[in-house]
């Protein structure tokens, strides 16, 4: 896929999918160490242990709409064709997490994409699952929970478009401010 984005859109639908409450989005940005980590977890049904073991084999889904099942195989092999690594965990009952790691530099490593675009891409689609997305630059959080949103906006729903709009704003600026801290600091050292 053309964008890191687009990974991970596809893969919190299987959390969708598999009813979760929450979906828990981590992004770990790391210059130093040349990585970047992408941690997706839910609290949903969760994927019993014999189909766990070969989920990211094309051929397993529990989709009924078509034979194959590629989001988790794509993302596997993404992350390996960049000197990363792929991890899923699952318990049944509990959730799922599903971790990619990428060497940040890599020269086959696709741009993560809009984050805010797809933030609200998420917020639209969720329905009443509730997201909490945190990016770490370089040590620099930033951090949306439509939890604690719905709380401080005493509603229900975000998936209104004056709170999209602002959602939008928001999540585009926050993650403006903690790649422009981290500039700052590199041009300042010396
Ligand atoms: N977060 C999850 N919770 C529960 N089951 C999951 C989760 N992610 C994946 N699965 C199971 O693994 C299968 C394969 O997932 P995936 O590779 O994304 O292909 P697809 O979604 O097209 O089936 C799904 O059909 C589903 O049964
Ligand atoms: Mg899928």
């Amino acid at each position: 896929m053309k964008e890191l984005s687009l990974h991970i859109l596809d893969i919190t639908q299987n959390s969708i999918r598999a009813q979760a409450k929450l979906v828990k989005l981590v992004i770990i940005e790391s210059l130093a160490n040349n990585e970047l980590t992408i941690i997706i977890e839910d609290d949903g049904c969760g994927i019993p242990a014999d189909m766990l073991h070969n989920i990211t084999d094309p051929f397993v889904t529990t989709r009924t709409t078509r034979k194959v099942g590629l989001g988790l195989s794509l993302f596997k092999a993404a992350a390996e064709a960049c000197g990363g690594y792929f991890e899923i965990s699952s318990t049944p009952g509990v959730g799922t997490k599903v971790v990619g790691n990428f060497m940040r530099d890599h020269i086959d490593r696709a741009p993560l994409g809009n984050m805010a675009d797809t933030i609200l891409t998420m917020v639209m689609s969720f329905g009443e699952t509730d997201l909490n997305y945190e990016h770490d630059y370089n040590n620099q959080l930033f951090v949306f929970n439509t939890r604690e949103i719905k709380e401080t906006l005493e509603v229900e729903s975000l998936n209104e478009p004056a709170i999209l709009n602002w959602i939008r704003e928001f999540v585009s600026e926050g993650l403006k401010e903690i790649q422009e801290i981290m500039e700052e600091a590199l041009w300042q050292s010396p």
